[in-house]
C-alpha cells in the first residue's frame, strides 16, 4: 500500500470508505484490493498470542507461549520484568503473523468476584498504568500494535453487554478513568478499545463524553478506536462520538448506514474521513514490521516464562520457616506427599478470550518429582476431584488423610475449577470448593507441615483453614512455567518477592462495592466512589485477610532510614531515598511502596494512595538506597469543578512494605500554583481556612488567637469580621490577607 493516505483517500469511493470501518472478517480488517489496501491481523494477547485462524474458534489457536496472566504480571511490581514478557510477545506476534495484540485490560478490580479480574492488573490505577505503560511501550517499540481496553468501566461480567454503570465524576476520574488517562498520554497505544457496557445512561462505543471529550480533546488520543467484539449498536451515532473501527466485521448493514447518514446529510463525510485515515495509519504502522520470519522460540520462551512466573508467585504465610526445602533441610527428611487434582490437572490460565494454546504445559507433581526425587520419596494423592459428588470426595479425603499421617511434608495444591471465574460469568462467592476447605482442614489437624498452594485469578476467602497451616503460597495463574516456577520456589532454588495488587478482605461482605455489585435492572451503582480497595479498608480501619501490596520472603529487610525533603516546589519531582538492609540469610528481593496523603484536602481523600514503587535485589547481609520519584502532578486528586488539581498544602510521604506495613512517614511542605477556586472578601472565614492558599495568607496575619475567637463568625464573609469582631480583626489585616493571597 501506498504511504500517501490524502491521495487514498480521494480515491476510495464512499463505499468502500465506509466498507473499511468494520472488519473483513473476525479477526482483520477489511482489504480494498483495487486499492492495494490490505487488511491486517488484530488478535487478544494480554498474556500470549492468541491467533485463532476460525471465526467460531472450532480450531485451537496457534500454539503459543502462555505467560503468566495480568493477576501474576501485577504482583511483580516489576517493570523489567513487564518489559521482558512484553518483547516475547512481539516477537511471537511477529513469528504468527500478527499485527496488533489486543491488551493490556487495565480494567480496576472493584469486587473481587469480577470474573476477568485475573486479566487485570489492579485495584489501582497507579500500579495499573506504571505497568500497562511498560507493557504498550515495549510491544510497540518491536513494531506491533497493542489495544488498551476495556474502555471503560467494564468491572464486572453480570450483563456485561448492557449494564450501565452509573458513576459520578470524581471517582470516574480518579479512580475508572486515571489509568487509561495516563497510559494514553505516555505510551499512545495504536488502538484503544471501547468496552461493552454502559456508563453513565451511553454505550462506551456511542459515549461522545468519554469518546471525544475525554479521550481525544482533553487526552490528545489521536490513534484508533476500536469496538470491542459485536459492542456497537447504533453505528452512526458510534461514529460521531469518535469510535473508528467495528469489529468483528463484515457489517454491509452498518456500512450501509454510514453510507446513508453522509448521502442525507446526517453525517459529515469528513467524519468518515477521519476514521478510515486512522485505520490506514494503522495498516501502515502494521505493514512497517516485517512478519512470519522466524520461528516462534519456543524453548527460550518456555524458560522465559518460567523465571517470570518465579516472580510473579507470592508467598503469604511461612510460620516457623517451614519453607524453602532446602537440601540442608531434607538431609533428615523422608516423604513428601502431594494432595489435590490441581497438582496434575493444573490451573495456569483463565477462561475466555484471552485462552492461549501453550506450547508446552508443566504439571506440578512432575515438577516436584524433578527437583526432589532424589532426596524425598514422593507419593500423590488427589484429595478431591472438581467432577465428583459429596460421597465419593468423601473418599478421596479420607484416603488423603491416612496417606498424609506419615509424611514429613503434604503439599496441597488448591484453587478455583476453570468455571468458577471466567470471562462471562463473576463469582457467587470469594470461597474455594468445600471440598477443597475441609480436605485442608482435616489434614492440617493430622499434619503441621502443610504448604498449601493456591491457583486463582483473584482474592479467596481462607479463613477456614488460614490459621491451621504452615505455609501458603498465592500462584495466581502463572502461564504454561507455573509448576517449574513453583518447584523453583519450594526448593528454595528461587526467593519469592511478588506482592498483591489487590487487597484480600476477610470476607466478601467488607469489600466496598458489596451493596451494589453487580447492581440490579440493567444498572449498576458504583457508590463507594473514589473508596475502592485498600482506599476504603484503610479509611475503615477494616481488618484485612491480606491487604494491598502485601508479599513475605525468605529474608528478612530492615527499612534503615529515609532521605526525603521537606519542601517541594510547585513542578518539582519529589525525590526519596529508602536504605534498606537485608537482614535475613536469603539473597532476595523487596518491593518497597511510597504511599502519600493530604493533611487538609478541599475534598476528602483517602488515608493512603500509592504514588511511587521499586524493587531491590540484595544479597544477605547486604544494604543499600533506593531510590524513589514522584511527579508533582501524581499529587492531585479530580475536584469536580477544578479538574486534576494538587493543592499546596501538608502532605505525609509514607514508605511502606504493603499499605498496612508503613515504616516510615514524614511531612513535606507541597507548594502549588494551582487553585482550587479564588476566594475574596465575600467567601467565609471558614472556607478561606479550607483551602491550603487562603488558610496560608489568613495564618500569615491573624494568631491562633484571634483565629480562635472569631468561633462564631467563621461562616459569614471575611470582611464581615471587622464588624462583628471589630476588637480582634481590623479592616487592614482583612486588607493585608487578600493582598498576600492574591500574590501567592
Ligand atoms: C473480549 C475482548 C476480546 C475480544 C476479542 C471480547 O469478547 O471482551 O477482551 O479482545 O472479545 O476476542
Amino acid at each position: 500500500m501506498e504511504k500517501n493516505i490524502d491521495k487514498i483517500l480521494k480515491e476510495l469511493t464512499l463505499k468502500e470508505k465506509a466498507s473499511l470501518l468494520s472488519g473483513g472478517d473476525f479477526w482483520q480488517t477489511e482489504a480494498v484490493e483495487r486499492l492495494d489496501i490490505p487488511s491486517i491481523f488484530l488478535v487478544d494477547g494480554p498474556h500470549g498470542v492468541r491467533y485463532v485462524a476460525d471465526r467460531h474458534h472450532a480450531d485451537p489457536a496457534k500454539k503459543a507461549t502462555c505467560f503468566p496472566t495480568a493477576v501474576n504480571l501485577a504482583a511483580s511490581w516489576d517493570l523489567a520484568i513487564i518489559e521482558k514478557v512484553a518483547a516475547a510477545l512481539a516477537e511471537e506476534a511477529k513469528a504468527l503473523g500478527v499485527d496488533v495484540l489486543l491488551g493490556p485490560g487495565i480494567n480496576i478490580k472493584r469486587s473481587p468476584l469480577g470474573g476477568r479480574n485475573f486479566e487485570y492488573f489492579s485495584e489501582d490505577p497507579f500500579l495499573s498504568a506504571r505497568l500497562a505503560v511498560k507493557f504498550i511501550r515495549t510491544v510497540q517499540k518491536n513494531g506491533i500494535g497493542t489495544s488498551l481496553k476495556h474502555y471503560t468501566a467494564n468491572n464486572q461480567e453480570y450483563k456485561r453487554f448492557s449494564i450501565d454503570a452509573q458513576i459520578d465524576e470524581r471517582p470516574l476520574r480518579e479512580i475508572y478513568l486515571a489509568a487509561f488517562e495516563k497510559v494514553v498520554k505516555e505510551a499512545n497505544p495504536w488502538t484503544i478499545m471501547a468496552a461493552y457496557n454502559q456508563i453513565n445512561g451511553d454505550f462506551a462505543t456511542e459515549n461522545e463524553y468519554l469518546l471525544k471529550d475525554i479521550l481525544r480533546d482533553e487526552w490528545g488520543h489521536d490513534n484508533l478506536i476500536v469496538s470491542d467484539w459485536w459492542a456497537v449498536h447504533n453505528r452512526v451515532k458510534a461514529l460521531k462520538a469518535g469510535l473508528d473501527l467495528e469489529m468483528p466485521g463484515p457489517d454491509p448493514v452498518n456500512d450501509q448506514k454510514i453510507v446513508e447518514a453522509v448521502e442525507a446529510g446526517e453525517l459529515a463525510e469528513e467524519k468518515v474521513d477521519e476514521s478510515v485515515t486512522r485505520i490506514l495509519d494503522l495498516i501502515l504502522k502494521a505493514q512497517s514490521t516485517t512478519k512470519e520470519k522466524n520461528e516462534l522460540p519456543a524453548a527460550e520462551h518456555h524458560q522465559l516464562a518460567r523465571e517470570v512466573a518465579a516472580e510473579t508467585i507470592i508467598l503469604l504465610k511461612n510460620q516457623g520457616d517451614l519453607l524453602p526445602l532446602t537440601e540442608a533441610k531434607l538431609e533428615e527428611k523422608e516423604s513428601l506427599l502431594v494432595v489435590g487434582e490441581l497438582a496434575e490437572e493444573v490451573r495456569y490460565q483463565g477462561i475466555g478470550s484471552s485462552q492461549v494454546n501453550p506450547t508446552r504445559l508443566d504439571t506440578h507433581y512432575q515438577a516436584l518429582e524433578d527437583k526432589f526425587s532424589e532426596q524425598l520419596k514422593l507419593h500423590y494423592t488427589p484429595g478431591y476431584s472438581s467432577e465428583a459428588e459429596r460421597e465419593e470426595n468423601e473418599n478421596l479425603k479420607e484416603k488423603a488423610l491416612r496417606e498424609a499421617e506419615n509424611k514429613d511434608y503434604v503439599i496441597i495444591y488448591a484453587g478455583l475449577p476453570d468455571k468458577v471465574e471466567a470471562e462471562g460469568y463473576d463469582r457467587d462467592d470469594m470461597q474455594l470448593p468445600e471440598a477443597q476447605n475441609q480436605l485442608i482442614k482435616e489434614i492440617a489437624a493430622a499434619n503441621p507441615n502443610i504448604i498449601v498452594v493456591l491457583n486463582n485469578g483473584s482474592a479467596v476467602d481462607l479463613r477456614e483453614w488460614i490459621d491451621n497451616v504452615s505455609a501458603v503460597i498465592e500462584a495466581g495463574l502463572p502461564g504454561q512455567a507455573g509448576a517449574l516456577a513453583l518447584a523453583d520456589i519450594i526448593a528454595g532454588e528461587v526467593n519469592p518477592s511478588a506482592k498483591l495488587a489487590e487487597s484480600y478482605p476477610l470476607q466478601l461482605e467488607d469489600n466496598p462495592s458489596y451493596l451494589n455489585f453487580p447492581g440490579s435492572s440493567g444498572t449498576v451503582r458504583y457508590g463507594e466512589g473514589i473508596y475502592i480497595g485498600y482506599r476504603y479498608y484503610d479509611k475503615k480501619n477494616q481488618e484485612l485477610l491480606f491487604p494491598f501490596g502485601y508479599g513475605l520472603s525468605y529474608t528478612e529487610f530492615a527499612y534503615r532510614a529515609l532521605e526525603a525533603p521537606d519542601h517541594l516546589e510547585a513542578g518539582e519531582k519529589l525525590k526519596v531515598k529508602v536504605l534498606i538492609e537485608n537482614t535475613g540469610l536469603f539473597k532476595g528481593k523487596e518491593i518497597v511502596q511510597l504511599y502519600i496523603s493530604q493533611n487538609n484536602p478541599g475534598l476528602d481523600r483517602p488515608p493512603k494512595e500509592l504514588k511511587a514503587f521499586g524493587k531491590i535485589e540484595l544479597d544477605a547481609g547486604e544494604k543499600q538506597w533506593l531510590e524513589l520519584e514522584v511527579d508533582h502532578q501524581d499529587l492531585a486528586y479530580y475536584h469536580p469543578d477544578a479538574g486534576w488539581i494538587v493543592e499546596a498544602d501538608q502532605f505525609k510521604i509514607m514508605i511502606g512494605a504493603s499499605s498496612r506495613d508503613i515504616k516510615f512517614t514524614e511531612e513535606i511542605q507541597v507548594e502549588s500554583r494551582q487553585r482550587l477556586k479564588a476566594l475574596t472578601a465575600e467567601t467565609p472565614l471558614e472556607d478561606w481556612l479550607a483551602d491550603p492558599l487562603g488558610k496560608k495568607a489568613v495564618t500569615e496575619v491573624l494568631s491562633s488567637e484571634q483565629i480562635e475567637e472569631a468561633g462564631f463568625f467563621k461562616p459569614w464573609p471575611i470582611y464581615r469580621l471587622h464588624f462583628f469582631a471589630a476588637d480582634q480583626v481590623s479592616l487592614e489585616e482583612i486588607e493585608e490577607i487578600l493582598d498576600i493571597y492574591r500574590d501567592l
